[in-house]
């Protein structure tokens, strides 16, 4: 569709000999609600101011004559130029495009040269990866698979949490109740336990009638303090909690078909943050307040950001200005990335306010992109207890109940788990990416397996649809094409409109831009499917045809899968 808009207007400009760019036009197009209208029309209101004339008027002067190879007629209506695509441009322009491209179709052409620095999923170590997590994970991971469509260098980084006075709890912990063997067996789960048991005796629970004991936080003080030194015997074991954790997070990701190029995490940047801190103190930013340094923002309507506590130790923002400088330095970046729950706007909007204030010629690079919170049928995950719902165990459930389902429906399948994994998986992605990302979700299991609704099993089954019927028939794409129902235009337009969805997703950071566009083509593709007979087709002309347009839905549907962490299911 983006090259028809634009043959459109530059037509359109052409006509209007007005000081108007292309861009200009391409934008004041419109996608008419009822189809009657058009397939795009052009609200004339828009140019009157600059063409001093009347919209009605400006209209009919630019229908008239109208001649572009994919227009088959333009009408003036009431203001509007109401524009109808060309089914044969449509059959012999679009069409062979999508075939010829292949996974390239619908790529923009935005990025060449340019890198892109992904940090996102990032969880705190020796914590639970929860559904809290999903969105990070998979909103940055879908960015990161637009940015590379595009053609930019992407750089994922999961900025670990791997850092902080909780390993000094741990260690405390691990040395009073742990061993060896059972933290290699019980892994991640392990260390929660002994993480949650040592934050219980340090504040005490009346309930399970343990006495606070505050000198177990100093202790758990004291050997953070050794790590900072660099204490072997302390970061030998940090390090194992580390590898620990990460062999957990990465069955997950295995799952999503997620990789990242760098795991640098918190930790990396220790020796980093003094030379930031300097800067800052040298730039005269930094202010001492009640014993903490800050950077006051008031000005800017903000908190202060802080950089350093009372007792001289970094903080959160601190780490991450020293990290962006590090990513600046190391990659270059055209655009730097952070995906993040939206309770982290404000660090995000301040530290980014310090790096501007530092100098920093990149501070317009820095982008936070949040979402909302998830709930699960209503009730809000909590967090800072052991008792969360973990992410493993919310793909489990999916896993088997589609397996459940798929049991009933195609008993015979071969390779069942693999593709019960893929679906239940991609049902929780799809239906977290369903929404726009900034919105609050409750998910409602079941809603996410349908096979019926607006669904990943649904868009699932329709690309094994489509691979179903091309794997019972050839077609000869060099053969003339030509389209013979409105199901077969109407899909075909739908495929149009593949790279300006990207463009979209891409400049509204929203993978759900994409999730809604595959709704789009899987509708559009079932009507053609329900209505118009493909291998029974008794013109062969047609039938060749129809399997080609089957090829192209097959085609967007699978480039548009690998933009969300969608697995491409060829058989359900
Ligand atoms: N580890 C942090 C958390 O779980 C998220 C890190 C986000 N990235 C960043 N550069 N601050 O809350």
């Amino acid at each position: 569709m983006l090259t028809m808009k634009k043959m459109i207007a530059e037509a359109i400009v052409e006509r209007l000999s007005a000081a108007l760019s292309v861009e200009d036009v391409e934008r004041m197009l419109e996608y008419p609600p009822d189809a009657k209208m058009g397939d795009l029309a052009l609200p004339c209101f828009k140019l009157s101011k600059i063409l001093r004339n009347a919209p009605v008027k400006i209209a009919a002067s630019i229908a008239e004559g109208f001649s572009v190879p994919c227009v088959d007629r333009a009408e003036a209506v009431n203001g509007y130029l109401n524009i109808f695509l060309s089914p044969e441009y449509l059959a012999k322009a679009v069409l062979p495009e999508v075939l010829e491209k292949g996974d390239a179709y619908g790529a923009p052409d935005l990025g060449k040269g340019k890198t892109v620095v992904l940090d996102y999923s990032s969880p705190n170590v020796a914590k639970p990866f929860h559904i809290g997590h999903l969105g990070t994970t998979v909103i940055g991971h879908s960015l990161k698979k637009l940015h590379e469509f595009a053609g930019y260098k992407c750089v994922g980084i999961n900025y670990l949490g791997d850092w902080g006075t909780q390993f000094g709890k741990l260690i405390t912990a691990y040395r009073l109740w742990g061993n060896r063997e059972s933290i290699e067996a019980g892994g991640i789960d392990a260390l929660v336990d002994l993480y949650v048991r040592i934050n219980n005796a340090i504040s005490g629970n009346e309930a399970e009638g343990i006495p606070a004991n505050p000198a177990l936080a100093d202790e758990a003080r004291a050997e953070f303090l050794k790590m900072e030194q660099g204490d072997e015997e302390n970061l030998a074991i940090w390090r194992w909690f580390v590898d620990l954790s990460l062999a957990e997070y990465k069955k997950t990701y295995d799952q999503l078909g997620i990789e990242f190029d760098s795991y640098k995490g918190e930790s990396f940047y220790t020796d980093k943050m003094p030379a930031e801190v300097q800067k800052l103190r040298d730039a005269g930013l930094l202010k001492i307040d009640d014993g903490a340094s800050i950077v006051d923002l008031e000005e800017y309507g903000m908190p202060p950001c802080l950089i350093l506590k009372r007792d001289g130790s970094t903080l959160y923002p601190t780490r991450d200005i020293a990290a962006a400088v590090y990513r600046k330095n190391t990659y270059d970046f055209d655009k730097a990335i952070y995906v993040t729950s939206a309770g982290q706007s404000l660090h995000f909007a301040q530290w980014f306010k310090v790096v501007e204030l530092m100098g920093y010629d990149f501070a317009d690079k820095l982008v936070h992109v949040p979402y909302g919170t998830v709930s699960i049928n209503g009730a809000k995950l909590a967090t800072r207890t052991g008792n969360v719902i973990l992410l493993r165990d919310l793909f489990s459930l999916a896993i088997e109940k589609v397996a459940a389902i798929m049991e009933e429906k195609n008993p015979n399948l071969a390779d069942k788990e693999k593709i019960a994994e893929a679906v239940g998986v991609g049902a929780i992605v799809f239906y977290y990416l369903s929404n726009n990302r900034i919105r609050d979700i409750n998910f409602v299991m079941e809603d996410a397996l349908s096979f019926d609704g607006n669904t990943g099993p649904y868009v699932q089954y329709t690309y094994a649809r489509t691979c179903s019927v091309l794997s019972k028939a050839e077609f000869d794409a060099s053969a003339p094409l030509s389209l013979s129902t409105p199901e077969e235009i109407e899909l075909l337009k739908t495929l149009s409109c593949f790279e300006e969805t990207v463009r979209e997703a891409i400049d509204t950071y929203e993978p759900s831009v994409i999730t809604r566009y595959i709704l789009d083509v899987a509708g559009a593709f079932n009507r053609f499917y329900h209505n118009c007979t493909i291998l029974g087709a008794e013109d062969s002309a047609v039938k060749n045809t129809r399997l080609a347009l089957t090829a192209a839905a097959k085609t967007v549907l699978g480039n548009a899968f690998s933009l969300i962490c969608l697995a491409k299911t060829e058989k359900i």
